[in-house]
């Protein structure tokens, strides 16, 4: 007969080894699967983080577990086992494990979304109108209009959001930002991309029978091409915009 102490030993080895190489193995992935934003850098190694501080947990429960079933299995006797009493140093351990945990997870989650939304500065701004079921860009500097969205690689953008009629959500997946679009409100966002390309951005609140088309386009390029591409579009020539300096009446 194995002595308790002996079974909890071997048990919290098991739990060690699995944890260690689960953590590993966890530490490696990339979640948001596509990063193109120091927003979206800054959320997977947040993602990544829970990821691995949940494996022990994980392992904790699931090796006690097995480890009982296995082990301590009473065969065919169904009767109530003997009552336990509580282990102070146990129950003192969980708590204050559980707390550290907690705030420490807090802390960072907290330093991490003020590195995100803290600072209200910006470099370039952009307008973003919503309807049902369309997406208009604005840039106030130039006062073009488009449909796709297009700004400038390494700079942070400043991005204001209104909607002409219900709510809206303006979502790049790959900047890892998402916004909703509120009529009556204007609300914004801010967004450093990081990697030159194409992505795409779509709506991502139900907005009725054409929310699933309601997608858009957004280029992402060194600040010549924007001002190149910028000195293309005409004020106003995407068409169903209102004028940038005007109201945000119906067209
Ligand atoms: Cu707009 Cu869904």
């Amino acid at each position: 007969m194995t002595p308790p102490r002996r079974h909890l030993w071997i048990a919290a080895a098991i739990w060690a080894v699995l944890s260690i190489v689960g953590a590993v193995l966890v530490a490696g992935i990339q979640i948001i699967p596509v990063i193109a934003s120091r927003e979206a850098g800054i959320e997977n190694s947040a993602f990544v983080l829970l990821a691995v501080l949940s494996v022990p947990v994980l392992m904790f429960v699931v090796v006690g577990l097995a480890y009982s079933a296995i082990w301590f299995r009473a065969n065919g006797d169904e009767a109530d086992g003997p009552p336990i009493h509580g282990h102070r140093g146990f129950q003192a351990a969980w708590l204050g494990i559980s707390f550290a945990l907690v705030i420490g997870l807090f802390a960072y989650g907290a330093a991490g979304l003020v590195d995100i939304r803290g600072a209200q500065t910006a470099d370039f701004e952009v307008q973003v109108s919503a309807e049902q079921w369309a997406w208009h860009f604005t840039y106030p500097s130039t006062g073009a209009t488009s449909k796709e969205l297009h700004i400038p690689v390494g700079q942070r953008v400043h991005i204001v959001i209104n909607s002409d009629d219900v709510i809206h959500s303006f979502w790049v997946p790959a900047f890892g930002i998402k916004q909703d679009a509120v009529p009556g409100r204007t609300t914004e966002i801010y967004v450093t991309a990081t990697v030159a390309g194409t992505y795409p951005g779509l709506c991502a609140e139900l907005c009725g029978f054409g929310h699933t088309n309601m997608r858009f386009t957004t280029v992402v390029s060194n600040r010549a091409a924007l001002k190149a591409w910028l000195r293309k579009q005409k004020p106003g020539s995407e068409g169903s915009q209102p004028p940038p300096s005007g109201s945000e009446s119906a067209s």
